[in-house]
């Protein structure tokens, strides 16, 4: 019989209420418990997925103590994920951390070095991966099918508004957000892009706030990079283009090229295979629900999370690690850190650690 898990959410607001509505629908899981510092969060979220008698804590430590759990479910500010990432580690558990990780590299060793030390799983939320869109991009790679690449960029320019940014009084402050439109909203198409041509050499990075008066981060950044692979690429996120766009991500070679924006866009190669033609219809059929203009926070499929969740569980039901494990999660930040101190420096040329 396949392995039950027994999970539970930590910080319940905007993200974690997803957790608390997909856990139940991933088969072999149950929601056995969930915890936020805002009792009215907590309930708020079982009361609008209609979940009755799974217990509210304000206290992680005492839910930790008090109830049987595989799995916690790390969704509290993003520069709040290592302190209960590793309360739930030290306590024996598994844990599923929402992106970023964390917002620097030395919290996320941490993450990492606690797992190993402690012999439980830790694994990342990045459900772009299991937009099927994407995966076929990202299969075509891996199957040399681009060849040499030549460049590759990924443009995720939305929009939020200054009310996004007051709401839960973190976002948008370099302490909590650890950055603005790209570490909180970009991080999602840079780590697709790493993760469908390959690891990135360097960046060269210009960025500030245009429209957020308030914000200390920034809502626009532009970049130029290039790939260890020898091919150049170009990274633009913004929060402060309205009404916004969908994310896409653009990659080509000298044997193909492939778009993908809410859907495949263009899947062309010089060795066109039987089967091709076929896929692409089924991925723009099987789109999600959300527009994916980036209009809102909240515009986001819900699919891709419980599909993320279930392959990770998978994964550490056969005894592996997941897809999206500590290690693969660091990646896009440390991608984003060497962007940020290349603005700083005003578009100097940055190696990514
Ligand atoms: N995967 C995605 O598409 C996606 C989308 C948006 C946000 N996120 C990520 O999810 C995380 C949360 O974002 P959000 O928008 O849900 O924030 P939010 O402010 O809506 O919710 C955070 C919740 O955590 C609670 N909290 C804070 N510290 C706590 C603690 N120590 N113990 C228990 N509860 C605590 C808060 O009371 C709040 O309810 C962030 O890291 C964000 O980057 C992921």
């Amino acid at each position: 019989m396949a392995k039950q898990w027994r999970c539970a959410v930590v910080g319940t607001g905007m993200v974690g209420e997803w957790h608390v509505k997909t856990v139940p629908h991933v088969p072999a899981t149950t929601l056995v418990a969930v915890c936020d510092v805002a009792t009215e969060r907590a309930k708020a979220a079982l009361e609008k997925n209609k979940l009755v008698g799974v217990p509210i804590y304000t206290d992680q430590a005492e839910m930790l103590r008090k109830e049987q759990i595989d799995v916690v479910h790390i969704c509290t500010p993003s520069g709040g994920h290592m302190k209960p990432a590793i309360m739930a580690m030290e306590a024996g558990k598994n844990v599923i951390c929402e992106k970023p990780m964390e917002i620097q590299l030395d919290r996320i060793d941490r993450m990492i070095e606690v797992a190993g030390q402690c012999g439980v799983r830790l694994a990342g939320i990045f459900q772009n991966r299991w937009n099927p869109a994407n995966r076929a991009i990202r299969d075509a790679a891996a199957a040399g099918r681009f060849g040499r690449f030549a460049w590759a960029g990924c443009f995720t320019q939305w929009y939020r508004t200054d009310e996004y940014y007051r709401d839960g009084g973190w976002r948008g402050t370099w302490k909590l957000d650890g950055g603005g439109a790209i570490m909180n909203q970009s991080v999602h198409a840079i780590d697709l892009l790493q993760w469908i041509v390959g690891p990135v050499k360097q960046v060269s990075a210009y960025a500030s706030s245009r429209i957020h008066a308030e914000i200390e981060v920034e809502d626009t950044l532009s970049c130029a990079l290039q790939f260890a692979n020898g091919g150049f690429g170009t990274i633009v996120g913004t929060t402060a283009m309205y009404p916004g766009i969908p994310m896409r991500i653009e990659v080509g070679g000298e044997n193909g090229t492939a778009v993908s924006e809410n859907g495949l866009k263009m899947f062309k190669f010089r060795d066109e295979r039987a089967g091709d033609k076929e896929l692409v219809e089924l991925v723009n059929r099987k789109r999600g629900s959300s527009t994916g203009s980036g209009a809102s926070a909240a515009d986001v499929p819900l699919d891709m999370h419980g599909m993320n969740i279930r392959a990770i569980l998978d994964a550490w039901g056969e005894g592996r690690d997941a897809e999206t494990c500590g290690t693969e999660a660091r990646k896009a930040v440390a991608i984003v850190l060497a962007m940020y101190e290349s603005a700083k420096k005003n578009g100097e040329a940055v190696e990514v650690k």
